[in-house]
């Protein structure tokens, strides 16, 4: 299965090969950040993003190709991320996997990139269902019940911004370069968390819902409190911000894991994914939730977290073995819930790529 991805700002292709015994074997893996193109805006601007995956894609397939040492011939199928994601990148790939599967007469999988997120550790660690998944990016904040192929219930999600979000608004407020997350938890390691009394969004609410922007607004009022900013008030800062998140994040997930428990009985795990999953002090808070709640936590390693083609390829193997194959009529999506019942709370039309 050749993969395609480009919803955001990685161009990423891949090779995966699905066993007979349900496991699977990353051929190749390439992927293409444009960190270096957005970094003088301080986020991800969508026509840069665009251009930069219409520029690289052909010769990023072509490499994957070569590597895994397969031919177009040897394809059971192509799959691209379908959405949701910025519409511009998202036709690209989109575009790109049906000329493939065209040209080599090949099926087309259109795949949901939170699937992809979501069977990831079915790849890494050929996970059995029902898991329980929080996944943590710059684009989507939610906790869903992974209950088989195509079978998602959200748990819950963000009102307002994503995690990955927040940390960024909150780097980039305090003058810290993009992405801001890895520099928001190096600040936050010599930071005193106790100096800024930040709210604990949502604790103790019976629904298992995030919500950041007040947070994120705290933050900026203490900080516009301070007349000249210092490395050590940034250092507090970030520290109060990721404590806050912590303990917010902890308390939310343990909601959602007695909801699943509630739902469908105990997950074989909690699977951590996601640009934010890569924080340490994240991941330990999500150990001890894993462990008071009964159950272990299951992290794929970092490069398979993030935005990738393997993730991407695998899903439509999953989904080609049991005939989701999907027509040369299918739509890129801006937007794309992964429990299309689920119900949309109104919030949802502010945030950034679409849930
Ligand atoms: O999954 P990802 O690579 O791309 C998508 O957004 O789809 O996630 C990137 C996000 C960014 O917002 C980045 O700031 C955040 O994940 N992030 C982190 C850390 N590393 C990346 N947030 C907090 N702590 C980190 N160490
Ligand atoms: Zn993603």
């Amino acid at each position: 299965m050749l993969g395609i991805e480009t919803t955001c700002d990685e161009t990423a292709a891949a090779v995966v090969a699905r066993m007979a015994d349900g496991s699977g074997q990353i051929l190749s893996n390439i992927v293409r950040s444009q960190i270096a193109e957005h970094a003088a805006y301080g986020g991800v601007v969508p026509e840069i993003a665009a251009r930069a995956h219409v520029d690289v894609l052909d010769s990023l397939i072509d490499a994957a190709m070569r590597e895994a040492g397969v031919d177009y011939a040897d394809l059971d199928a192509v799959a691209a991320a379908a959405g949701p994601g910025l519409i511009g990148g998202v036709i690209v790939g989109l575009t790109t996997a049906k000329a493939i599967a065209l040209v080599h007469d090949t099926p087309l999988i259109a795949v949901n990139h939170l699937e992809a997120h979501a069977l990831t550790p079915r790849l890494t660690d050929h996970l059995a269902f029902p898991y329980c998944l929080f996944l943590a990016s710059g684009g989507h904040t939610q906790i869903v019940a992974v209950v088989g192929v195509g079978d998602y219930v959200r748990l819950g999600t963000t009102v307002d911004d994503a995690m990955g979000e927040a940390f960024d608004k909150v780097a980039k407020m305090l003058g810290l370069p993009y992405p801001g997350g890895p520099q928001v938890e190096r600040a936050a390691k010599d930071g005193d968390a106790a100096r800024f009394a930040f709210p604990r969004p949502m604790l103790g609410r019976a629904d298992a819902n995030f919500s950041l922007s007040g947070l994120k607004t705290a933050v900026r009022n203490e900080a516009s409190r301070i007349e000249s900013v210092t490395p050590k008030d940034i250092s507090d800062l970030c520290a109060g911000f990721q404590a806050a998140v912590l303990e917010s994040t902890a308390d939310r997930l343990s909601v959602g894991l007695k909801l699943f428990r509630e739902q469908f009985g105990g997950p074989t795990a909690l699977v951590a994914a996601g640009g934010v999953a890569a924080n340490q002090a994240i991941r330990a808070a999500l150990d001890d939730v894993a462990k008071a709640a009964g159950t272990k936590l299951v992290m794929p390693p970092p490069a398979l977290c993030t935005d990738n083609g393997a993730m991407i390829a695998w899903a439509g193997a999953e989904r080609l073995v049991l005939g989701m194959i999907d027509g040369m009529d299918s739509a890129p999506r801006a937007r794309w819930l992964l429990d299309a019942n689920a119900q949309v709370p109104k919030k949802f039309s502010n945030t950034r790529a679409g849930f």
